[in-house]
């Protein structure tokens, strides 16, 4: 081609990256791999392809995992954990840095690798997927070298059984494995079977940096794969990144195990455009999130809302910006889009929008004839019901609808299970931070999207998942709090007195709204004191009264938006008012537990609610130094509708303790009482009354553990449940608690010291919150 023909058509010519060192490597490997464990390669009886999706040709035999297999990497994780997790911080950091700067070194031959594995753009796999990795573990190397300084009160979980998808193979390795061995625990890492190689590659390049055979173990296959690791007795937590569906699974499969959790599932982030936004950079928006990696990105902005005065002029942007979109060879570093990532999903795609009802756009990109290309599609004029607004589709397709005001588009931003992320774009900074709180995701961009980094969290809420990868949040998913490992013991069920009922001379009612009301049964349960004398009945609700507490906690929203100042002041209140009534409540707990320490109880509960009052206007957000010209500000917000379950050791200091954190934070709750003891907390709905507690904001329903737990864990409107139960209900928690992904924290059959430092503190405070990280345009 001629210089001056290229001035005269002002076309693209071809851009290729060489594919040589990649394929030297998978030749050096004879194209088929086996396990990554214990620091040396094992092979594997049974292999599958896996396959370039740009041009359908195998790359190389990957192995399928046997149970043996994954039984060989634990043992070897559990040999390597229990020296690694002695290391000193110094030791693990330049584990950590040497890692980092190895893909640094290597960078090239990870990023082309990548694009054959997965067709992204090596533009893509070059320029965001390897960066991110190598920064997320220096961040990590620096969270290694001050763990002790910084996290004194936590230490490593143990095993990690890490599994991810295929749409950032590397990217979503060094998110798991970087905070996990910063923070001391060993790794048995399954990658996705359509993309095995570079966290293979990886493997390798763990060798070169020195680190301990067995810490990082590389086992691959399919979801049954997946499966074992989820199943396997001596793995102490679970990290998943993939569909909401497995997600769901993998929470029901872990009910009760006791292994730690996190979640991080799909999406159908909104993305807002209002008339006053600097529509250009908004197209330019569209593209990085919806055809960003052909749209397969868990937070990909595939659901676009434009204000509805400039929808016919942002689609004609849009559609002319996509007319420039290309599609080929993701080996070419001048294309834009890349190949999706296999057949199947191909199809799934292709049938999704053939079915609609919407209308459908589709430049009239060249779309390569081999391999798997689907083109940049936009859907308008679809119901905000259908299916493709409600449903994550995982490739390049937009799907649009309008609104006219602000609160039209939070609620439409709001329409869907899942709150991953969302994207607002406008010049009017009232407005942008309007909608940043209002906006149920885990993460806000301003003005942007796509951006991550290391030191800010990213994660979801709803359907999305829970936890967060990045920044401090991300670390609490790999450490525990120390205290508990040794001094926890087993619930011992106390013993009910069996006494005829006799004399009541008490009525308890439940109390729900501000209110105090019948329960729906119409049963009562007997209540005895500690010479098993009976001394009142309680109601025994049923799931229409948690029914009713949810109804009750949603009119109750606006105390979730009240101010920090006021949630301190209405708990100082509570203190007074229960201080006022100190003899009255030492009374009723001696009555009813014998407990000659009842004095104490009460005087503790004081202490309790002061602290968190102390807390309410002091557990601040925090502002993240991220490497692009933004601000990453993690906001502590509440979680929403929550459910408790008290245990019976200390009935008053067990319901405040957990009360009080959820009410400094914002929360409504539901907290049913000590089956045995409920009549102290019965007695404490004057306190609340007199104390200017928002109605809806607590309510208490009394009755038996096992019944409620079920109807709350199960309840769709109901975001968070713990339990401190002295009833052995923590599996049927968990496994109920998949039906919208709840939270959960329960205690698996042990018991919490509530006098010790085990019953209050900064954990309370996280677990009656969610991160949201809120990305702010920012700096010169
Ligand atoms: P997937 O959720 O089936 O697979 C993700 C990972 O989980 C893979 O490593 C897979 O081998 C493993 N896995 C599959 N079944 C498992 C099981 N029962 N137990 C344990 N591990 C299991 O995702 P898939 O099939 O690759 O994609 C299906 C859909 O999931 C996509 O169309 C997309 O909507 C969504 N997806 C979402 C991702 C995200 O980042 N949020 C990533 C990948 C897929």
């Amino acid at each position: 081609m001629q210089i001056k023909s290229i001035f005269d058509k002002m076309d693209y010519g071809l851009a290729p990256e060489s594919a040589l060192e990649a394929q030297n490597w998978l030749k050096k490997h004879k194209y088929n791999f086996g396990n990554f464990i214990n620091g040396k390669w094992r092979s594997c009886e049974d292999h599958f392809d896996t396959i370039n999706p740009a041009n359908d040709e195998i790359l190389a035999k990957i192995g399928q995992s046997s149970p043996t297999d994954i039984d060989y990497a634990v043992k070897a994780a559990k040999a390597a954990q229990k020296k690694w997790s002695k290391e000193n911080d110094h030791k693990r950091a330049r584990i950590l840095y040497a890692i980092a700067r190895l893909l640094q070194k290597n960078s090239r031959l990870f990023a082309v690798l990548e694009t054959l594995d997965n067709g992204k753009p090596i533009r893509e796999s070059r320029d965001i997927d390897i960066p991110l990795a190598q920064r997320h573990f220096y961040y990590h190397a620096g969270m290694a070298q001050i763990m002790q300084a910084e996290l004194p009160t936590r230490s490593p979980i143990g095993i990690c059984g890490q599994i991810i998808p295929w749409n950032f193979p590397l990217l979503m390795l060094s998110w798991k494995i970087a905070p996990a061995i910063a923070m001391g625990n060993a790794v048995i890492l399954k990658p996705a079977e359509y993309t095995s190689l570079t966290a293979l590659l990886f493997a390798e390049l763990c060798v070169s940096a020195g680190v301990p055979n067995g810490l990082v173990n590389i086992v691959t296959g399919d979801g049954k794969v997946g499966e074992m690791i989820v199943g396997h007795k001596d793995i102490d937590k679970i990290a998943f990144t993939g569909s909401t569906e497995v997600g769901k699974l993998i929470r029901e499969r872990t009910a009760g195990s006791g292994k730690s959790l996190t979640l991080e599932l799909g999406g159908k982030s909104p993305f807002i455009v209002f008339d006053d936004a600097d529509l250009d950079s908004a197209v330019e928006g569209v593209v990085d999130a919806i055809w960003f990696n052909q749209g397969q990105v868990c937070c990909a902005g595939s659901r676009l809302l434009v204000h509805e005065a400039i929808a016919e002029q942002f689609y004609g942007k849009l559609k002319a910006r996509m007319k420039n979109l290309r599609l080929g060879d993701p080996l070419d570093k001048s294309i834009d889009m890349g190949a999706i990532i296999d057949k199947k999903q191909h199809k799934k795609i292709t049938q999704m929008v053939s079915q609609t009802n919407g209308k459908v756009y589709q430049a009239s990109s060249t779309v390569p004839e081999k391999g798997c290309f689907f083109p940049p599609t936009l859907i308008t004029d679809l119901h905000t019901a259908d299916p493709l607004m409600q449903e994550e589709i995982f490739g390049p397709i937009l799907v649009c609808t309008t609104f006219r005001t602000p609160s039209e588009a939070i609620e439409l931003s709001n329409n869907t299970m899942f709150g991953l992320a969302a994207s607002i774009w406008t010049e009017n900074i009232n407005l942008c931070l309007e909608l940043a709180p209002k906006i149920k995701a885990g993460v806000i961009w301003i003005n942007g999207t796509n951006m991550f980094d290391a030191a800010a969290g990213f994660g979801g809420l709803k359907q999305s998942g829970f936890g967060r990868e990045g920044g401090w949040e991300g670390l609490l998913a790999y450490t525990k709090p120390k205290k508990y490992s040794s001094k926890s013991k087993k619930i011992k069920t106390i013993k009910k007195q069996s006494i005829k009922d006799d004399y009541i001379d008490r009525t308890a009612k439940l109390y729900i709204g501000g209110k105090q009301c019948r329960p729906d049964s119409g049963y009562s349960q007997s209540i005895f004191d500690h010479e098993g004398k009976p001394l009142t009945q309680v109601p025994l609700s049923n799931r229409k009264d948690i029914r009713n507490a949810v109804e009750a906690m949603n009119s109750a929203q606006a105390w979730s938006h009240s101010t920090a100042h006021l949630r301190a002041q209405i708990l100082y209140y509570m203190a007074e008012n229960l201080s006022a009534r100190k003899a009255e409540f030492v009374k009723t707990l001696q009555t009813l537990t014998g407990n000659s320490g009842s004095e104490n109880e009460v005087e503790f509960s004081i202490q309790r609610l002061f602290f968190y009052a102390a807390w309410a206007d002091k557990f601040d957000g925090s502002a993240r130094n991220v490497p692009v010209k933004a601000i990453a500000l993690v906001m502590n917000e509440p979680i929403g509708n929550c459910g408790v379950i008290c245990d019976d050791k200390y009935p008053l200091l067990g319901f405040i303790s957990a009360m009080a954190p959820l009410f400094a934070t914002g929360n409504r709750s539901i907290i049913i009482p000590s089956e045995l003891f409920s009549p102290v907390v019965t007695d404490f709905y004057q306190v609340l009354d007199t104390s200017d507690v928002p109605p809806g904001s607590v309510n208490i329903i009394t009755g038996k553990h096992s019944d409620l737990a079920f109807e709350m864990a199960s309840h769709m409107d109901i975001e968070s449940v713990w339990s401190f139960s002295t009833s052995d209900i923590s599996k049927d928690i968990e496994r109920a608690s998949s039906s919208n992904l709840k939270r959960t924290w329960v205690n698996n059959g042990f018991t919490r010291d509530w006098y010790s430092e085990e019953g209050f503190g900064k954990e309370f405070l996280i677990n009656s919150t969610e991160n949201k990280t809120i990305w702010i345009p920012y700096g010169e």
